[in-house]
């Protein structure tokens, strides 16, 4: 039996004046959110001071066929809230759409479904407005505890997230992302957001979802431009934090995105390596994202491939993932100038991209004004104190640059230009620009 809370569990101090308050159990009304404070009068009856943490529980979990009829992980999510208000990106929709009713019909759940487009020039405050119109007053009026279930892409995930966050101040979603990069990084991410007009991601909020399902077999479907895309940002956490999952990516790469992680052919072994990368991408990603909800420690290994691309991504007209590959072996070959990655190791990541078809150069890197633009963006934006630009220093571990000067930043783009045109593809990737542009 459980011993009921006191009412409320203050420690006053008459001397200092802290006043501790941890909420009674019995007023919670979130099973994963909580928060606890205290505060501290000054004693001259004039002012105060307060401090709050907030707390979140968010769950990541490998899952597999999760909309067949007899996979009872959302059934169990949602059959005791009395319905699921659902927001899918259009393409899933299309894809996976009769499957989606299928199971809620089955189950019982009665579905609010929207179908929202979410390309990547969708990624606009208008959408984000479109979605609060479905979750708000005059659509399915979702409560504050209601968690919204979104399935889609990484575009999908950052808009629906960043809508969640404004319902109510803070409505909780879960996500099942349908991308490889909706997988393993936006979609279990705190960053959630929209396009500015010139710079990527500029407008959002802090806003993880409470749950996380994995599914891999939603690859099966994706093209595979898509599938490679996504890789990047396996890589990304490879080089910066996990050499196993470098080696791994070196010796399956290739075959998992011939396979779309084995849901097109594979066998068992293949299979396990699939869900193994996926894992260690995912825990790799979310030890150093999800401990630091609101970036405001800059050791930030995830940002690797990420200081320029976001000025050279939308002006190149880049797929993410071939701009967040351009930026990793851009910075490869800056951490070599800098002395502080070998020859070697920069190769290996150079050879990585490129076995899979990852761009790894663009003459836009030549474009000095854009890099220094960039740099000056990535300064403001991650605290003015320093550019905090992670770099390799060898395979699985990285340092931060908080300096690169603009002659440096020459340097490294003529090296990185001269390794880079012996290369058989001269740098180019595989389907790297974006192919929805223009049609929003
Ligand atoms: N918040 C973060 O931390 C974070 C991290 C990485 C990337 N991102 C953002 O994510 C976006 C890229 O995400 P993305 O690569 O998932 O692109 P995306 O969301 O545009 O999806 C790619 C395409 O695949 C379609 N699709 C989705 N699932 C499918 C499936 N299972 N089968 C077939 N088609 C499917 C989509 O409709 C879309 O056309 C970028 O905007 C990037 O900025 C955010």
């Amino acid at each position: 039996m459980v011993q009921a809370k006191p009412l409320t569990e203050k420690t006053i101090s008459q001397s200092n004046q802290i006043i501790q308050f941890n909420h009674p159990v019995k007023y919670r009304t979130s099973e994963w959110y909580t928060g606890h404070g205290e505060i501290v009068a000054s004693g001259d009856n004039r002012s105060f001071e307060v401090s709050a943490s907030y707390h979140l529980k968010a769950t990541v979990k490998l899952v597999n066929q999760i909309l067949n009829l007899d996979n009872p992980t959302l059934a169990e999510i949602y059959s005791s809230r009395g319905r699921c208000v659902a927001i899918v990106d259009q393409t899933v929709d299309e894809l996976y759409g009769e499957a989606i009713r299928g199971y809620f019909e089955y189950h019982e759940i009665p579905l609010e479904l929207l179908s929202c487009r979410a390309w990547e020039s969708d990624k606009i405050p208008q959408t984000v407005h479109k979605l609060l119109a479905f979750l708000g007053k005059d659509g399915c009026d979702v409560s504050r505890n209601e968690p919204v279930l979104v399935i889609g892409g990484g575009v999908l995930s950052d808009v629906a997230g960043l809508a969640c966050a404004l319902q109510h101040r803070r409505t909780p979603y879960i996500m099942i992302g349908t991308t490889v990069v909706a997988a393993i990084d936006a979609g279990p991410s705190p960053r959630t957001c929209t396009n500015g007009s010139q710079f990527k991601n500029s407008m959002g909020v802090y806003h993880p979802p409470v749950l996380t399902l994995v599914d891999r077999t939603f690859f099966r479907t994706l093209e595979t431009g898509h599938v490679r895309n996504g890789m990047a940002e396996i890589i990304k956490m490879a080089v910066t934090d996990d050499p196993i999952l470098f080696k791994l990516m070196e010796d399956y790469g290739s075959r998992l995105l011939e396979t779309h992680f084995a849901t097109l052919e594979g066998d068992e072994e293949l299979q396990e390596i699939a869900d193994e990368v996926i894992y260690r991408a995912l825990f790799s990603y979310m030890k150093h994202e999800g401990t630091n909800m609101f970036e405001t420690y800059q050791d930030r290994p995830h940002a690797y491939g990420h200081t320029w691309s976001p000025r050279f991504e939308p002006a190149a007209k880049l797929m993410h993932g071939h701009a967040v590959s351009i930026g990793m072996a851009f910075g490869a070959t800056l951490a070599t100038e800098m002395g502080w990655l070998s020859a070697d190791d920069r190769d290996r990541i150079i050879a990585l991209c490129s076995s899979i078809g990852l761009s790894v150069y663009h003459p836009i890197l030549e474009d000095m004004d854009i890099m220094l633009e960039g740099q000056k963006n990535m300064r403001r934006k991650r605290g003015e104190g320093g550019l905090w630009a992670p770099l390799p220093i060898g395979i699985g571990e990285c340092d931060y640059a908080q300096e690169v000067s603009s002659g440096l930043l020459q340097q490294g783009v003529e090296k990185h230009k001269q390794l880079c045109v012996s290369l058989p593809s001269g740098g180019e990737g595989k389907e790297m620009y974006l192919s929805d542009l223009g049609l929003a």
